[in-house]
């Protein structure tokens, strides 16, 4: 009676032991199809860009006059990207681009790789979810 619970914690131990033993087997086996696909692409040590798709058009386009870091800190759609670069072009002196092929490059290489972050902003709460507002109009007063 004194081994009672020993042996069965004894036992419990060693065919817990043979279950993890068949669980690495799933996640090994699984691994080089995930690793494929979220392999993210290599950072250029230069420019700080994602090394993918048109980043070289990125690099000579966008790095003249900032560091790359001002690019890649920033986020957001093809339009906020088209937008910053508009602002540049009114305001900083940032010549046109070809617009059909290099400025769609640029466009899209941006949006597809530094795309809004979910976490920046969350988005707004729907009134439902919201505490009582303490300055509604009461209609009195
Ligand atoms: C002709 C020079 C020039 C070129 C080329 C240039 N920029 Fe800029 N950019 C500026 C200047 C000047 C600023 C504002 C100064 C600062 O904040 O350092 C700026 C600021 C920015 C900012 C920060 C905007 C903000 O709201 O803080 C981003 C993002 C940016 N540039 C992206 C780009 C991208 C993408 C490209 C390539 C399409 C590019 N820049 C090419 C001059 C340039």
């Amino acid at each position: 009676m004194r081994y009672a619970l020993p042996m069965s914690l004894l036992l419990a131990l060693l065919l817990g032991a043979c279950g993890k033993s068949e669980q690495p087997a799933s996640p090994d086996s699984a691994q080089p199809a995930e690793a494929g696909a979220a392999a993210e692409p290599q950072i250029d040590p230069v420019s700080g860009l994602k090394m993918t798709g048109d980043w070289l058009v990125v690099r000579s386009a966008c790095t003249a006059c900032h560091s790359g870091k001002q690019v890649t800190q920033q986020r957001g759609t093809a339009q906020q990207w088209l937008t910053m670069i508009r602002w540049m072009q009114a305001k900083q002196n940032l010549w046109q681009f070809d617009p059909p092929v290099t400025e769609e490059k640029i466009i899209n290489y941006l949006a597809e790789n530094y795309p809004p972050a979910e976490s920046q902003r969350r988005a707004l709460l729907s009134a439902d979810l919201l505490p009582p507002n303490p300055y509604a109009a009461t209609g009195g007063s």
